[in-house]
């Protein structure tokens, strides 16, 4: 792929840089590496699939990207790549840190192997450790880089990937902003990507697809391998020079859905015990019973005729409001079952309840 007709000098944004990509023979890492290479950057991939590797630069670019074989579990790998960095190019400028696996679903934690935990917190959490460990070795001295780290939506969330997964993923977390704080005072920039799923080998593999096939009807699978690497181009580049210690979630608002959905279910939850205890005080205001909301109960001796209208209209808005509320938390439970619950759902929802609120208050005004 001839990398240099691609984009134009002036869209490149990495010219003149070197970066170290481990995992770069898979799908991100050799998106990356292809777009890197575009951006005018000489690539060192690091893996431990030889003949992909080899492949990947050839079909690159021969002479912008070269491979060596990596292990990130082991030290003096992941030593001998950065060494041999800055033997051909001089220096290493990037750091990226993308190797990583993936378990098979497991969800009962009585089922879990602690080898299998092991493995994947060594190639996961280690191997980005002993990665950001020798890029500072050499970026140190001269006063600037850029390591970044592949985290993914399972640094910041748990219950969509499995335990050593989702452990992994956030001490990615820990380490990039604990290493940030360090590196910083050195001018080094520590930041990690955090993607929802994407089409690769192994997301394939684990969801049990065929190869070119992918999820259907998920509304945030329109990423791609592409989509990411465009961001550690940023984190790469000069243009994120005041970006330290920064999670760049890539998720297509994934994870915002689910914060906005549960302040929205908190929402919720506030305004019915507004309206429940609203509705208990004007109750006891106008002396009726608890239990009973009969209109019997409310023909008492001591309400003049004007206020047992009034009242009358009370008890009947209140009931309807009562009513209302019923069929809207039962609409709202199916839609949680269904998994379905966006932001329309529950923006509607919720001015449904104010209007509910608002009537309220005008009864509480009628009554004074
Ligand atoms: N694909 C997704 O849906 C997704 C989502 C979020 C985050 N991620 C993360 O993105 C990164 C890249 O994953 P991918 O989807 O491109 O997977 P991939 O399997 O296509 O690529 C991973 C690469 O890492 C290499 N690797 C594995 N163990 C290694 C080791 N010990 N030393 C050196 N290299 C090793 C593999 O050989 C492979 O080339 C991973 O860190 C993954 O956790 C992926």
């Amino acid at each position: 792929m001839g990398s240099s007709s691609i984009l134009s000098a002036v869209a490149k944004r990495l010219e003149g840089k070197v970066a170290l990509i481990t995992g770069g023979a898979g799908g991100l890492g050799s998106a990356t590496a292809n777009l890197f290479c575009q951006h005018g950057a000489k690539v060192l991939i690091a893996d431990i699939k030889d003949d992909q590797g080899h492949k990947i630069c050839n079909h690159i670019s021969p002479s912008n990207a070269s491979f060596i074989h990596c292990d990130v579990t082991n030290e003096s790998d992941v030593e001998n790549a950065v060494n041999k960095a800055i033997s051909m190019y001089g220096k290493l400028d990037i750091m990226f840190n993308n190797a990583g696996i993936m378990d098979p679903k497991k969800p009962d934690i009585l089922t879990n192997d602690p080898v299998d935990f092991d493995k994947i917190l060594r190639v996961n959490v280690t191997g980005a450790f002993l990665g950001t460990k020798h890029a500072t070795r050499v970026m140190k001295p001269v006063g600037q880089g850029s390591i970044i780290n592949m985290a993914s939506v399972c640094s910041v969330i748990g219950g969509v990937a499995t335990h050593a997964y989702t452990c992994s993923k956030h001490a990615l977390l820990g380490l990039t902003r604990n290493t940030a704080v360090e590196l910083g005072q050195h001018g080094i920039r520590v930041n990690c990507v955090s993607p929802y799923a994407f089409p690769s080998y192994q997301s394939r593999n684990l969801l049990g697809l065929k190869e070119n096939e992918w999820l259907q009807d998920d509304m945030y699978s329109k990423l791609k391998a592409e989509d990411v690497a465009q961001c550690v181009v940023y984190l790469a580049s000069d243009e994120s020079k005041c970006v330290n210690g920064h999670n760049l979630m890539v998720d297509g608002g994934f994870r915002a859905d689910i914060v906005i959905m549960s302040r929205g279910m908190l929402l919720i939850v506030l305004m019915l015990i507004l309206i429940i205890t609203s509705q208990i005080e004007w109750r006891q205001q106008l002396g009726i019973d608890s239990d009973t909301s009969s209109r019997e109960s409310q023909k008492q001796p001591q309400f003049s005729k004007r206020e047992e209208v009034v009242k009358e209209k009370i008890i009947l808005t209140q009931e309807k409001n009562i009513q209302r509320l019923n069929e809207l938390v039962r609409s709202l439970k199916e839609q949680l079952q269904l998994c379905q619950c966006n932001n329309e759902t529950i923006n509607g929802t919720v001015s449904s309840l104010t209007e509910n609120i608002i009537e309220l208050e005008q009864q509480q005004i009628l009554e004074d």
